[in-house]
């Protein structure tokens, strides 16, 4: 036993302390898109401060707590703030939330993110479901001795987002008129955005949308068994489509899409 299975241990403990019955399905929240946090009901909100060896997140946008509550009749756990590769933890710790989730008994997490658009299909607000990624962090959160309690040594990614939960998106989007396309992300470092040399790479190597998160996560989830869906925002055209990028703007696009995203994350929930 790792002395991680040891942290992961002592979180899921406090968590199933406060949370109430074992949620249904946990969501991520990515930059901007923090107000998803106020849709439970009945919701009992725990800092990350309060969580034992929890991490919390030094980005603007990311609050840091975990919501847990009920969304269209379903318990949910709301993790509203991640950390990130860049912002100089490994990847044991970014995984360290999803791995308390899989811990706790949750069997779907939604991550989603904040990214930019290498499609010229997308635009400023596209909601983009994403089918696969393309994980370019030069890291992985499984590297170092396996523990088998989280789940086998090479675990097999051919399907990483649940086709089943992709298709509950794409049924919501329908029943809901949202309009939601599908690709593939690809999950750089950061924190400098990229060039647009590197975005070219990226359209090259079949990449839909770039973004810094969401791809680790992923990999930990499925090491541990639960089924994903990741939901990307795409906040801004990726370098060099058309203007300089900025975080405010990224903020400010998650923003004005929140309504449609809100829509769209509990029409999943309850097809869940
Ligand atoms: N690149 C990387 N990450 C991002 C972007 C981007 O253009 N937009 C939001 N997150």
């Amino acid at each position: 036993m790792t002395s991680m299975w040891q942290w992961v241990e002592d979180a899921a403990a406090a968590v199933r302390e406060r949370s109430g019955d074992v949620p249904e399905v946990a969501v991520v929240l990515g930059s901007g898109l923090g107000d998803f946090a106020d849709a439970p009901t009945d919701s009992v909100s725990v800092p990350y401060a309060e969580l034992p060896h929890w991490p919390t997140s030094s980005v603007p946008g990311h609050a840091g707590q975990l919501v847990c509550g009920n969304v269209a009749g379903k318990r949910v756990a709301v993790l509203a703030g991640r950390v990130h590769f860049y912002e100089g933890h490994d990847l044991h710790t970014v995984v360290f939330a999803t791995r308390v989730m899989a811990r706790i008994g949750v069997k779907n997490i939604i991550l989603t993110n904040a990214a930019g658009g290498i499609n010229a299909a997308f635009a400023e607000g596209t909601l983009m479901v994403i089918d696969d990624h393309i994980n370019l962090l030069g890291s992985n959160p499984l590297i170092g001795p396996n523990d088998d309690g989280f789940g086998p040594r090479f675990p097999d990614m051919t399907e990483v987002y649940s086709k089943r939960l992709r298709a509950m998106a794409d049924a919501t989007g329908e029943a809901k008129a949202l309009p939601v396309m599908h690709g593939i992300y690809a999950a750089m470092h950061g924190p400098s955005y990229e060039t647009p040399a590197e975005v070219r790479f990226l359209r090259t190597i079949g990449a839909d949308a770039v973004g810094m998160s969401t791809a680790p996560e992923a990999i930990a989830a499925r090491h541990m068994g639960m089924q994903v869906l990741g939901i990307s925002c795409i906040t801004n055209m990726a370098a060099g489509m058309r203007k300089p990028l900025n975080h405010a703007e990224v903020m400010e696009t998650a923003r004005r899409v929140r309504g449609s995203f809100i829509s769209l994350l509990e029409g999943i929930i309850e097809r869940i």
